[in-house]
């Protein structure tokens, strides 16, 4: 047996645990997945006497293969799996996003089917990610996502060689089979790479590219399109707050079409996001929903203008909403979901929530009635400055 076979014969052994016959194009599925040509699997497979019209037995290899000990089967199992682990689907319609701001373009790029590189760039928390992936949702089209890190290189995103049974197998990447498959590739946070991320290039010139590894030319398949997200515009951040976000090269950002900002949603858009979420976690409460509303708002405005490091995101008020349907208690919602600031910004945060909501315990009453809004942030915070 060559190497080709060998790789498949395990394959089709450990992921159909009871199955003898095969017919071709379930071989060259699995083929594909492994790097291997569909001629080949083909070839492969009609090697093995017919049982009848397009169905072969391959007992003979396949049994054998089986009656490997446990321990060690159990070990090419996994190595298998990571391997046709499929990235790509179409992600599944969230009942409780509120599409606003970009989300009509994003779904209309997705839509078109174009080459149309994208990146959008946004603080964090604000939904950017949710944005390109209900836009998926809602147009049906399949979604391939890839987080970027510091670490992130052309292993993990075209490809690389594995181990399987002891033998090394080209497994290729998230990128290739976003190309293959004609499908949208979120490229998540991509100021968060490092210059191996270099090797994307090509993929956001929309043309042929080659895997270095195997020599293989890969073609976009029609309807294959990159959209990137980012904290910064790849220029790094000079206010510190991204410090993972990295400068990106120049050419590199030439090479996307368009380029979205996005802001935190309007105090309306966001008082229904958080309504929703109440919906999904079961915790409908409209008073507290305005005041949380509020209360960001204030807090965004002040970050505005340098008046607090910190800002409270869009998943942090959902994080309190979901902390709200497990312990139905507003102030101590808050206060987990904010511990994570340094002690000045959460007591401050905290403060102002006494303030607006004087239906908490922590209210004082006095202060809270008739207070200008926009004073409230600032009282608050220059009160614990001291
Ligand atoms: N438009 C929206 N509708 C409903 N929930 C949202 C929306 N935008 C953001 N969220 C909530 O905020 C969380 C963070 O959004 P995400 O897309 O991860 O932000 P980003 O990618 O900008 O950092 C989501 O998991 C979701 O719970
Ligand atoms: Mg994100």
């Amino acid at each position: 047996m060559n190497l080709i076979e060998k790789t498949l014969s395990t394959t089709l052994a450990t992921r159909f645990a009871d199955q003898v016959e095969f017919r071709p194009a379930q071989v060259t599925a699995i083929a594909r997945e492994l790097g291997i040509k569909d001629g080949e699997a083909y070839k492969y497979t009609t090697s093995f006497p017919k049982v009848r019209r397009g169905v072969y037995n391959l007992e003979s290899v396949v049994v054998p293969l089986r009656q490997i000990p446990n321990s060690e089967k159990k070990s090419v199992a996994s190595a298998v799996q990571s391997i046709v682990n499929s990235e790509i689907f179409v992600p599944a319609k969230d009942q409780y996003y509120v599409p606003w701001g970009n989300s009509k373009d994003v779904e209309m790029i997705v839509k078109s089917g174009s080459f149309y590189p994208t990146f959008i760039t946004g603080l964090s928390g604000n939904g950017k990610t949710t944005m390109v992936e209900q836009a998926c949702a809602r147009t049906n089209r399949e979604y391939v996502r890839v987080q970027i890190t510091p670490e992130t290189d052309e292993d993990d995103l075209i490809g690389g060689f594995r181990l399987i049974d002891g033998e090394t197998v080209f497994a290729k990447g998230p990128v290739i089979k976003a190309m293959e498959a004609g499908a949208l590739l979120l490229i998540d946070e991509i100021d968060r790479g490092s210059n191996k991320i270099m090797c994307l290039q090509g993929v956001l010139e929309g043309k042929p590219i080659m895997i270095k590894k195997t020599g293989e030319v890969i073609k976009p398949a029609e309807g294959f399109n990159v959209i990137s997200t980012a904290n910064t515009k790849g220029q790094g951040s000079e206010d510190g707050r991204f410090i993972a976000a990295t400068i990106i090269d120049e050419a590199f950002l030439e090479r996307f079409t368009i380029t979205l900002e996005q802001p935190y949603p309007s105090m309306s858009i966001e008082k229904k996001i958080i309504v929703k979420h109440m919906d999904k976690f079961d915790c409908k409460d409209n008073d507290f929903a305005d005041r949380l509303t509020q209360w960001s708002e204030t807090i965004r405005k002040t970050y505005e203008d340098g008046g607090v490091d910190d800002i409270i995101s869009t998943r942090r008020l959902c994080h309190i909403v979901q902390t709200f349907s497990i312990f139905n208690d507003r102030t101590k919602s808050i206060d987990l979901c904010i511990s994570r600031f340094d002690a000045d910004t959460k007591e401050a945060f905290k403060d102002l929530y006494a303030l607006i909501d004087n239906t908490t315990e922590e209210a004082d009453s006095s202060e809270s009635a008739g207070v200008d809004i926009d004073n409230i942030l600032d009282n608050a915070i220059y009160s614990t400055e001291g």
